[in-house]
């Protein structure tokens, strides 16, 4: 009988693999009404001899399986630990989860890049806005009425009207910031203004929006020489190519006189390339807000943003400036920390 419980007790406790089990098992065997205990219970009714005897032998059998049951318990416990070390650990060779960083796009790169080459001349940094009426974006840059500028511009009008009733319209170029400043601030004026300008036209090599960069230098003793000083010495700058060829070539625009765009070549061999717009301010626009031509006089320049992205950064078609493609911004991967973003909220 003894014989039996034992071996049956030493098969359950050896069977069991969590500790509820083995609690389960030693109530079964050495709880109150457990099978060892019970025949405990029936010394009671056996002769003394028999009873030290058999005494002895359940207490033989209630130690072993004390001992069974403490041994079991620590083999649960060391394979619960070496299923949890096995499910924990840490492999070191898993790839890590790659992480995606923002980037500066060309454009704003571009932006900032020549930004700081202006700061070197002391020039400030003035915002204007996309929507603009008629006098500051034609009138007062002495555009006339019929003049076909206002065409060869494309503009995209707007169906809101201004004080004089003409149609707002999305600004065709940076100009009509040198209006609002001269407006609103006295002369010597000596800045750049950063912007999005908007034209109805769309193929490989113009996009509805694009950016430009305005100049406008005005002081009692400004000359054409400090016009092509400027020029020059930013274009060497911006490139990092002290060599570069560069050619002022008379032109027209309705707001400077003389008027000149102005051409760089790359490398030799190269065919010129039209960077940019310039020339002395017309003596008209000074007139329209109130300033003595006679007194003060000035240059101003305008630029193609896209067009010194594309070049410095060898960019071939415009149009993916504005594709959003996210392999064509990470390959060129601009870092914001690569240079201090003075144009911070202006181009943003
Ligand atoms: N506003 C002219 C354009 O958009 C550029 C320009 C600016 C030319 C200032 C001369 C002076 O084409």
């Amino acid at each position: 009988m003894l014989k039996e419980i034992l071996d049956s007790a030493r098969e359950k406790i050896s069977l069991t693999t969590i500790i509820k089990e083995l609690q389960d098992a030693r109530v079964e065997f050495l709880g109150k009404n457990g099978l060892i205990t019970q025949e405990m219970k029936k010394l009671g009714s056996v002769s003394a001899e028999e009873k030290k005897k058999l005494g002895q032998e359940i207490n033989k059998v209630k130690q072993e399986l004390l001992s069974l049951i403490e041994e079991q318990t620590l083999a649960i416990k060391k394979a619960e630990l070496d299923k949890r070390l096995k499910s924990e650990k840490l492999d070191l060779t898993i790839p890590s989860r790659p992480e995606v960083t923002g980037s500066i796009h060309p454009i704003t790169q571009c932006m900032d890049e020549l930004i700081q080459v202006f700061s070197k001349y002391g020039f400030d940094i003035k915002d204007g806005s996309s929507i603009e009426d008629d006098w500051h974006n034609f009138t007062a840059l002495n555009i006339a009425e019929n003049h076909p500028a206002r065409q060869m511009h494309d503009t995209f009008y707007l169906k809101q009207k201004d004080a004089e009733n003409k149609s707002k319209l999305l600004r065709t170029h940076t100009s009509p910031i040198q209006i609002r400043t001269m407006e609103n601030e006295k002369p010597p004026y000596r800045f750049i203004a950063p912007g999005r300008t908007y034209r109805s036209d769309s193929d490989m090599t113009h996009t509805p929006m694009f950016h430009q960069i305005e100049g406008l230098v005005i002081d009692k003793d400004i000359h054409m020489g400090h016009l092509k000083y400027v020029i020059i010495d930013f274009i060497r700058t911006f490139f990092e190519q002290p060599n570069i060829e560069i050619q002022f070539r008379p032109s027209f625009f309705p707001f400077t006189e003389p008027s000149a765009e102005v051409d760089i070549k790359m490398n030799k061999g190269d065919k010129w390339l039209e960077v940019l717009g310039c020339g002395m301010v017309h003596p008209n626009v000074l007139k329209n807000v109130g300033i003595d031509s006679e007194e003060y006089q000035g240059f101003a320049f305008g630029l193609g943003v896209e067009r010194f992205a594309m070049l410095k950064y060898g960019i071939e078609d415009l149009r993916q400036f504005f594709d959003g493609d996210m392999r064509w911004l990470s390959h060129y991967n601009f870092s914001s920390l690569d240079i201090p973003s003075l144009a911070g909220g202006l181009t943003r």
